[in-house]
């Protein structure tokens, strides 16, 4: 996930007896992370224009909305106020989990001649056979499940790194699978926001 550091002055009043020694406050901002293909490359599975609108204007806005939203805690923290400090949390869950679920998706589509479009191979291979039967099972079990998601929200394909299993999650809104269970691990993530495929209509078989 793309994290820089910026080293900021404190946006509160200092007490005078800290003097001139007080260290400047760390603040960690998040910034939206490159693609590691071009917006086209994934045609005609994804066209570019919804690819480069779905990376540089929704993601960038979550990217944008948390760091405005964790400067806002940051302040009413200083402040000691606990009603912002709660009312903030909803803004933060949002568009921090937009930014997770989506630096996920970016890295889960890879073009056709980077392996893009090949079934799982190996322990992987293996593993979704052991838990679903075949690969053909787990894709209808997945959009089945994003099928039903009332408004929007993700399905994701997880391994519980306690139990070592496989399953099918899904998440309200831009709810990350942490917050499904903290043993949870997202494989892949299928984004069922309509602002996903807005300009694109798939065929259905
Ligand atoms: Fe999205």
């Amino acid at each position: 996930m793309a994290l820089r550091i910026l080293f900021k002055k404190p946006c509160f009043p200092i007490p005078s007896h800290y003097g001139s020694t007080v260290p400047l406050r760390q603040f960690k901002t998040f910034s939206l992370p490159e693609l590691p293909y071009d917006y086209g490359a994934l045609e005609p599975a994804i066209n570019g224009e919804i690819m480069q609108l779905h990376h540089q204007k929704h993601h960038q806005a979550y990217v944008t909305n948390f760091n405005n939203a964790l400067e806002l805690l940051d302040q009413a923290l200083a402040k000691g106020d606990a009603s912002s400090t709660v009312q903030l949390q909803s803004a933060i869950k949002f568009n921090g989990g937009g930014h997770i679920n989506h630096s996920i998706f970016w890295k889960n589509l890879a073009p056709v001649n980077e392996g893009g479009g090949e079934p799982p191979k190996g322990p992987l291979g293996l593993a979704v056979e052991e838990h679903f039967g075949s690969l053909e099972e787990l894709i209808k079990k997945m959009n089945v499940q994003g099928a039903a998601l009332q408004g929007s929200g993700w399905v994701w394909l997880a391994l519980d790194k306690e139990t070592k299993t496989l399953s099918v999650e899904t998440t309200a809104n831009q709810d990350p699978l942490v917050t499904k269970g903290a043993s949870l691990v997202p494989l892949l993530g299928i984004d069922v926001w309509e602002h996903a495929y807005y300009l694109q209509i798939l065929p259905v078989d």
